[in-house]
């Protein structure tokens, strides 16, 4: 899918959220790397990326020419500060082709100036162009700022699994499920 909108963010700057493409392979694996390893309220640990620059390009173009999902980047003065996509969560299967995944990122040094408020109304746009019927994610409990978020954005929570996340350090950590119908 294709995206490319402009905002104003927080503290004047002007925020390009667009789809990423093939070109944009090494800036999305350097963000990708940078903010997994600046908070532990995501999936995986930046140690953890197996994928190549390579691997990046081939993600980006098929997501570039995929109908039903999505990667945008958000860019501020020319650099890739975070990312959001989604996802569909099973095309093969006609009972699941209305549900989609989200997931968002944004670098810590541009918290708090409306980039993720901004990539998660591009995504649920993009959700609702492709005719996804619901778009869902799962939170870690204690990651209250994307709980706010999500809420604000009319994500309700359906579940919690106490058990979603072993840590490193060797601690649980709960996930939220939550969800947006989208029609
Ligand atoms: C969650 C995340 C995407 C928010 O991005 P951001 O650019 O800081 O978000 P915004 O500036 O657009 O703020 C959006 C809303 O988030 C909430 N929020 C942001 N920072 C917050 C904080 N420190 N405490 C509480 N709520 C906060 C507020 O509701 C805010 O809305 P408001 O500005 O109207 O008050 C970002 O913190 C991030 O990338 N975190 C690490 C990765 C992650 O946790 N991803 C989600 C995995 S499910």
């Amino acid at each position: 899918m294709e995206y490319c909108e402009t905002t104003a963010l927080k503290d004047g700057r002007t925020c390009l959220l667009r789809n990423g493409t093939e070109a944009d392979d090494k800036a999305l694996l350097d963000i990708f790397v940078l903010t997994h390893g600046q908070t532990d309220y995501l999936l995986t640990y930046a140690d953890e990326c197996a994928m190549t620059a390579e691997d990046e390009a081939r993600y980006l173009k098929e997501k570039a020419e995929s109908p039903h999902d999505i990667e945008i980047l958000a860019i501020v003065d020319g650099a890739v500060v975070g990312s959001a996509g989604i996802e569909a969560l099973d095309t093969a299967k006609e009972k699941l082709r209305h549900r989609a995944e989200f997931g968002i990122s944004v670098d810590r040094a541009y918290w708090g100036l409306g980039i993720g408020r901004a990539l998660t109304r591009a995504c649920i746009a993009c959700a609702r162009k492709a005719g996804y019927r619901q778009l869902e994610l799962d939170v870690v409990a204690e990651n209250a700022a994307a709980i706010a978020l999500y809420q604000s954005e009319g994500f309700v929570e359906w579940g919690r699994n106490p058990r979603g996340f072993l840590a490193r350090e060797g601690h649980w950590q709960e996930l939220v499920l939550m969800r947006l119908e989208l029609d």
